[in-house]
């Protein structure tokens, strides 16, 4: 993987068909997505289940460019081997699911992967400070994590920000997950983020045999962020 500030779209596959997540990742790849947002949940952590990591390595072998894995669980570092064995490029962790987030970090880097960290929409941009030499990915909830299709919460904009001045120079990739849309996609592109995941913008209207929307969507949402950075589109 190499790092650049562009405008990446990161399709969650939880809007997706799950009897169906070969075909949807490929499918949506040749759509014009940059990256699969795979969102694994334990029911604990937050309140739903997904799928663990022999679902992310049976779709692995579907997906071209980067399997970028959102692990919602408590405990996560006893799976982190799983998970990165299992072909994630990168794997994150969310600051409030346990209490020792640079072993964590420094565990995923150990097996190989981008080390990323979420943060809840109530916890403060802050709480990567310390850790921000050693991560290569902060992820920003923009709707509390569990569900998708929810609501924007556009507090969040101000924690962007933050972030991207806290971050500097480092090669430090700023996403944000959660109510992604064409419209407040450039809120976020234009506060410093570059990975947006988007699961119902993305999906919505399409399917493997009419794959089309999928790229209007994803065309839709690049356009509305590239254009709040000063990208000619
Ligand atoms: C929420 C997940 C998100 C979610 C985004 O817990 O982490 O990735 O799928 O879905 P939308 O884009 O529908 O808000
Ligand atoms: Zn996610």
């Amino acid at each position: 993987m190499t790092f650049d500030r562009s405008i990446k779209i990161a399709p969650s596959i939880l809007a997706a068909d799950f009897a169906n997540f070969g075909a949807e990742c490929a499918t949506v790849e040749e759509q014009g997505a940059d990256w699969i947002h795979v969102d694994v949940m334990d029911g604990h952590f937050v309140p739903n289940i997904t799928f663990g990591p022999a679902t992310c390595a049976a779709i692995r072998p579907h997906i071209k460019g980067v399997m970028d894995v959102h692990l919602m669980i408590a405990p996560a570092d006893p799976y982190l081997a799983e998970f990165a064995k299992a072909g994630a490029d990168v794997l994150t962790v969310h600051a409030e699911a346990g209490p020792h987030l640079h072993r964590s970090v420094q565990m995923i880097r150990d097996l190989g992967c981008k080390a990323g960290v979420a943060l809840n929409p109530a916890t403060p941009a802050n709480a990567v400070e310390y850790v921000l030499d050693r991560i290569d990915l902060i992820c920003v909830m923009t709707v509390n994590p569990g569900f998708g299709g929810q609501s924007f919460i556009d507090s969040q904009i101000e924690k962007v920000r933050q972030l991207r001045a806290m971050i500097g120079d480092r090669p430090i990739h700023i996403e944000i997950d959660g109510g992604m849309t064409p419209t407040t996609a450039p809120l976020m592109a234009a506060a410093g983020a570059d990975v947006l995941v988007a699961g119902s913008a993305v999906f919505k209207g399409g399917s493997v045999t009419n794959p089309a929307p999928y790229g209007e969507n994803i065309r839709a949402i690049r356009a509305a962020a590239e254009k709040a950075t000063g990208v000619l589109v």
